[in-house]
């Protein structure tokens, strides 16, 4: 990209960001948009004929310079004398990165024929709801004319690609008056002489598309509710799902793990509640973009929300079973010698009458993308439905844009997964000192965390720390507190989807000689480490049974675990029981795939709370150090005279559960500098 930057090229930026960021306009990274300008040639001096569109992957609302691929437009038309017709249309797309002019864009998507060939200097290509609505309807032809009359014209699906482009020039051409083109079973397109013309093109399209289904649609698009399958009050609906997702999620991790995410938007209990629900769903997802993310059709469960859980979950299973048979099915129907290898026969969108929807994925953004992609083909079918039946493309053509090679070029380009992508982290006392460096290291290798925390607003800025909600939410727990624990665990499962990888770390610590232990000593830290991690591990262990997915609980013990340290009964002993729950947990929960480990720090002074808050200055007193020097002399004290910092405790969380030791289960890691005394034997 050159360092000027016509001014097309802004106003396409500015357009592109405003149009993208409402959802009526296009579902998210849906859709791309074109400019065409002259710039100088930097060979020859001469102005050229540039088209800058959007390229592959991105969203339109955050678009930048950098998302942009920039062509040629003398060489993109000129790909027209080379074309080989519609059955040889793919091989056109390794020819855009002959027209590419200069280094460093975004790589050209598919939709750039359209744009290129477009005449007009603007485009934009969108995938709104209620155009995509009309665009499904089974007389979507008749219906673009009467909504529109000869402003927009209907083109008939065809999957995107170079005759998609050439299809829609073409009527362009015919009809000059146009200011764009309902396309069948997809989406819009709108184009205009000027940026701003284009944009007022497009949303005319959208907004007279969404009026004229709300004037003529008709009431209950859904059909009439079903008294029993109606919503159950929120509270009751969001037990119900956090009581029912771990199983779900074991479930839709059969082929590989995956992530989830929940939702009760009123749109979807509307849909779940209509008599008609069942068979819309079935007929699965239209809008490309759509059934690429929600695979081409939900799991939908077939019992009310009153049903006994355990009938619900045995339903899930044979549902599920069915549909990967179906899956299967669907894939040796249409599949070719040249077709990809099939993905995986498991549902990325689960629908619970009454409850709600779980969407799933590789990670939580592309989990939740699901679920809100769900929303729109809701959406997409309420318009559809109102004003005519629902008819998405065929099941034929799904496969084709499902296992299309490009789509799996683009597949096979994605960086490999980190170490704990997939899994769902929840530490707690993550708000402050070793739990928030073990927070960060295990978001850094790509687990999703819960940062629990008794102290909420520390555990929120820890999450916040790390990044954006997809990667790290807080949760205020007690840990001492036996339901505030349930809670916390059924808020994480309800965040994504489970549980796989607990750190149980909350502690505090008092030191005090035997005779001036109170008994409220006694109890504090023996509730807090050795009756709170009890708690978080059972609980965690009943959503890690449930899952049959495995997975890792790791105790943060202290050398205190075995040093007989001065003046210590009461943390000492708290956490001996810590260090004993993990060998008893292990010999318990081994059957189930479930490893526990300790790990048994010492001196970690840095960013600690316990030393800040009083125990370094006893400590430092009972060592006659100055305070400030107490990290320097645990140092000295050790066999490899270094101080211990909280990333080294993270770095031995990491080492137990990324994946290199997976059958330990039962040890203790001493992360303290070397200290004899603690050796374990
Ligand atoms: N710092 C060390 O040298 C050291 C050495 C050995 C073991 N440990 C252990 O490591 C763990 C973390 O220690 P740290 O040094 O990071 O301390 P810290 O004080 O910095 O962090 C402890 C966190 O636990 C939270 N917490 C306390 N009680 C809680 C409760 N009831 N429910 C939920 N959260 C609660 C606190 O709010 C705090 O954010 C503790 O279990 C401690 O015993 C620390």
């Amino acid at each position: 990209m050159g360092p000027q930057l016509p001014p097309e090229v802004g106003a396409l930026i500015g357009r592109s960001n405003r149009l993208g960021s409402d959802p009526r306009n296009t579902n998210y990274a849906g859709g791309n948009t074109s400019a065409k300008g002259q710039a100088a040639d930097p060979v020859t001096g001469t102005r050229i004929d540039l088209l800058w569109v959007k390229g592959s992957g991105g969203d339109l609302g955050t678009l930048t310079a950098g998302g942009l691929a920039v062509l040629r437009l003398d060489r993109l038309r000129a790909l027209t004398g080379v074309y080989p017709g519609v059955e040889r249309e793919d091989e056109m797309v390794d020819a855009f990165d002959y027209c590419l002019h200069g280094q460093g864009g975004a790589a050209p998507s598919i939709d750039t024929a359209m744009h290129g060939l477009l005449d007009p200097a603007h485009v934009d290509h969108l995938h709104p709801d209620s155009g995509i609505a009309l665009a499904t309807a089974v007389d979507g032809e008749r219906l673009t004319r009467e909504c529109f009359g000869g402003r927009v014209a209907w083109v008939p699906w065809r999957r995107p690609g170079f005759q998609l482009g050439l299809d829609i020039a073409a009527v362009q051409r015919d009809q000059p008056d146009l200011i764009g083109v309902i396309l069948g079973g997809h989406g819009i397109t709108a184009w205009g002489a000027s940026s701003d013309q284009c944009e007022a093109n497009s949303l005319e399209i959208i907004t007279t598309a969404q009026r004229f289904l709300d004037e003529r649609g008709r009431s209950r698009p859904f059909g009439e509710v079903i008294p029993e399958y109606a919503p159950l009050p929120e509270t009751q609906r969001r037990a119900r799902a956090a009581a029912l997702a771990p199983v779900i999620r074991g479930l839709a991790s059969t082929d590989r793990a995956q992530v989830g995410h929940f939702t009760d938007a009123p749109a979807v209990l509307e849909f779940l509640a209509g008599r008609e629900h069942a068979r819309l769903a079935a007929l699965g997802t239209s809008c490309p973009d759509h059934f690429l993310r929600t695979k081409v059709r939900p799991l939908v469960l077939d019992l009310p929300p009153a049903a006994p859980l355990d009938a619900a979950a045995a339903r899930l299973a044979e549902l599920h079973a069915a549909y990967r048979e179906d899956y299967r099915g669907y894939y040796q129907r249409y599949a070719t010698a040249a077709s990809p290898p099939m993905r995986g026969a498991d549902p990325a969108i689960v629908l619970l009458p009454g409850v709600g929807m779980f969407s799933f994925g590789a990670d939580k953004q592309t989990a939740r993308v699901a679920g809100e992609f769900y929303l729109n083909a809701i959406n997409v079918m309420r318009g559809a439905e109102s004003v005519s039946s629902y008819a998405p493309i065929s099941e034929a053509e799904k496969f084709r844009i499902e296992y299309w090679v490009l789509e799996e070029a683009k597949l096979a380009r994605r960086p490999p997964p980190r170490p704990l992508a997939t899994r769902v982290a929840l530490v707690t006392g993550a708000g402050s000192g070793i739990g928030r460096a073990v927070a960060q290291r295990l978001a850094a290798e790509g687990a999703c965390v819960v940062v629990a925390d008794r102290d909420g607003s520390a555990a929120a800025k820890v999450a916040a720390e790390i990044g954006s909600r997809d990667a790290a939410v807080e949760v205020t727990v007690d840990v001492t507190d036996e339901d505030a624990v349930a809670a916390a665990v059924a808020e994480a499962v309800l965040t994504f989807g489970g549980v796989d990888l607990v750190v149980t770390n909350a502690g505090l610590s008092i030191s005090r000689p035997l005779l001036q232990t109170t008994a409220a000593d006694w109890d504090l830290q023996h509730a807090v480490m050795a009756r709170g991690s009890f708690l978080v591990s059972r609980e965690a262990a009943r959503v890690m049974g449930e899952q049959g997915m495995g997975g890792d609980i790791v105790y943060i013990c202290s050398k205190n675990s075995v040093v007989a340290g001065p003046d210590n009964v009461a943390y000492g002993a708290a956490k001996a029981d810590q260090a004993h729950q993990v060998r008893l947990l292990a010999a318990e929960l081994g059957a189930l795939g479930i490893r526990v480990n300790g790990i048994n720090p010492d001196g970690v002074v840095r960013g600690s709370g316990i030393f800040a808050g009083g125990w370094g200055a006893q400590r430092a007193a009972v060592y006659g150090v100055p305070e400030s020097e107490l990290g320097a002399f645990y140092a000295r004290r050790t066999l490899l005279k270094r101080e211990v910092l909280p990333e080294h405790v993270a770095a031995a969380v990491a080492a137990l559960t990324s994946g290199d030791l997976p059958l330990t289960t039962g040890l203790h890691i001493p992360v303290d500098g070397g200290v004899a005394a603690a050796f374990l034997r």
